[in-house]
Parts: structure tokens; C-alpha cells; sequence
């Protein structure tokens, strides 16, 4: 059984979470499936698309991979990936809250590549060992109640040479940055979104930031889970932070052992 990645951004235990994490995130989604994409373009001011399409890029991702996208919510990493590996690539897209994958259905028309979206759970991927090219998350792996068995399930269905790549908030490394920072989570956000949508979402999400691990500690988490060659590349004067990871060809892992 995996264990809850229980230690907070500032090496405090999260006590928020333990227990009930998954249904809470569930039932929490659920209910803010159809303001999500809304919310996104307000509280970042659109930023999200640019963040994504960069991720993408730093990915390397070519013309007739196949991707998998988790956490994928309404779906908007899978049709960037989408564009980069063409039609003669193909992305799968899955989430474990169905009501976002619906609110997602109806852009899939519009993607440049098949793109086939489906309900399951990151700690536990329905997909066979070493398939994918690249393995992507976006804003969601702060959201899962194991960490490290999500980080597991990802680096296991990415072939030997594939990408591992997440995409996610965390805390900007300057200190004086750090009070403006706060000020926008724990004030602004949860006005804003109590305005557009469930206000608790909202409150939800500063503290899941606050309580995420550090992006050092993400660095570890993806060294266990077999990833190397990690690169972290801070956006947004670090509140976003892009990890890569490789996962090593089979020649690798025997010469190491
Ligand atoms: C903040 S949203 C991110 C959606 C999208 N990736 C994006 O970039 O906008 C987080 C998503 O993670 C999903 N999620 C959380 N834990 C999960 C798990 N264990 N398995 C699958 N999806 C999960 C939630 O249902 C939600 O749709």
C-alpha cells in the first residue's frame, strides 16, 4: 500500500488532507466541473494556456507520438499535446472525476491529433507498461492522495527514453515575492471564485499549494519513482514549476544494477 505523501511545502505534516483526500477531490471537482475552464482563464489571466503549450515544448514532443495525459480535467494538456504529435499521433486523456472529462467532451472535435478521453485513476492506470511516448500532468498531481504511487503508475506506462512531465503550482523561491503571493491566494482567489463558483473550491485550492511539496522534494519523489535526468524549469516567478523527467532505456537500468 502507498503511503499519503503527508509533508507539506514547508516540511509540515498535512493534516488537511489525510484520511478521505480522494473522495473530497472528487466530489470537490465535481462540483466546479462546469465554471472550471472559466476559472482558469480569470484567476491566471489565460496564463494556463501559455504554461502548457510551454510544458509541451520543453517535453520534446513530436509528430506521431503517443501521449497520455492524467489529471486531465477538461482535457485542455491533451489537445496541446495533441497539436504537437499530429495526426499521426495519438493522445489518451484520463481523470478520475467524470464530470470534468464531460465538460471536456466538446472540444474534442476541434484537436489536431485523436484524442480519446476516458475515467480512471492516476494511482492505478489502466494501461499496459511502456507505452507511451510522453506522460503528463497538469495541475493535478497536488490533487492526488499518493503522490508516489501516481508518480509510480506515470513512469511505468511511459516507454524506456519517454518523458515524465508535471506541470505544477508551487512557492516562488523569492522570500519578499512570498507576501504578495499569500495575499493573492488567501484573499483575493477565494472572493473571486466564491463570485463564479463554490467559494470552498477556491479555499481548497491555496491551501493544497501551501501544503504541496517543495519542488525539490517533487525532484526526490520522481528519482524514486525510476525518472533521471530531471530538469525544473520555474514560471511565473516560480508559483509554476514545469519537472521532466526521462525514464531510463532498459540498457541503463541493467548497467546500474
Ligand atoms: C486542477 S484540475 C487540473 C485539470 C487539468 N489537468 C488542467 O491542466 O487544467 C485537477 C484534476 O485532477 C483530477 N484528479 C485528482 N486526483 C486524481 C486521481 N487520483 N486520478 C485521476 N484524476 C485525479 C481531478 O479530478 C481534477 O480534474
Amino acid at each position: 500500500m502507498a503511503q499519503a505523501i503527508a509533508e507539506g511545502a514547508e516540511g509540515a505534516k498535512n493534516s488537511l488532507f489525510v484520511g478521505d483526500k480522494e473522495k473530497y477531490v472528487q466530489e470537490m471537482f465535481s462540483g466546479i466541473a462546469s465554471r472550471y475552464d472559466l476559472m482558469n482563464d480569470v484567476l491566471s489571466l489565460r496564463q494556463h494556456y501559455n504554461w502548457r503549450k510551454l510544458a509541451v515544448s520543453l517535453a520534446n514532443v513530436k509528430a506521431g507520438d503517443t501521449c497520455l495525459d492524467v489529471c486531465t480535467g477538461t482535457g485542455d494538456f491533451a489537445l496541446d499535446l495533441a497539436k504537437a504529435v499530429t495526426q499521426t499521433g495519438r493522445v489518451v486523456a484520463s481523470d478520475f472525476c467524470e464530470p470534468m472529462i464531460r465538460n471536456g467532451l466538446h472540444k474534442l472535435p476541434t484537436a489536431s491529433a485523436p484524442v480519446t478521453m476516458m475515467v480512471s485513476n492516476a494511482e492505478a492506470l489502466p494501461y499496459s507498461s511502456d507505452r507511451f511516448d510522453a506522460v503528463t500532468v497538469g495541475f493535478g498531481i497536488r490533487n492526488v492522495a499518493h503522490i508516489d504511487c501516481a508518480l509510480r503508475e506515470m513512469t511505468r506506462v511511459a516507454k524506456p527514453g519517454g518523458r515524465v512531465v508535471i506541470l505544477e503550482f508551487n512557492r516562488p523561491r523569492q522570500k519578499w515575492y512570498k507576501p504578495f503571493v499569500d495575499f493573492y491566494l488567501f484573499r483575493i482567489l477565494p472572493r473571486i471564485g466564491g463570485l463564479f463558483s463554490r467559494r470552498e473550491a477556491y479555499t481548497y485550492l491555496p491551501e493544497s499549494m501551501k501544503q504541496f511539496v517543495s519542488r525539490e522534494k517533487l525532484e526526490s519523489l520522481m528519482r524514486e519513482a525510476g525518472l533521471r535526468d530531471i530538469s525544473i524549469r520555474d514560471l511565473n516567478f516560480g508559483t509554476v514549476c514545469i519537472h521532466i523527467g526521462t525514464k531510463p532505456l532498459r540498457s541503463e537500468t541493467e548497467a546500474r544494477s
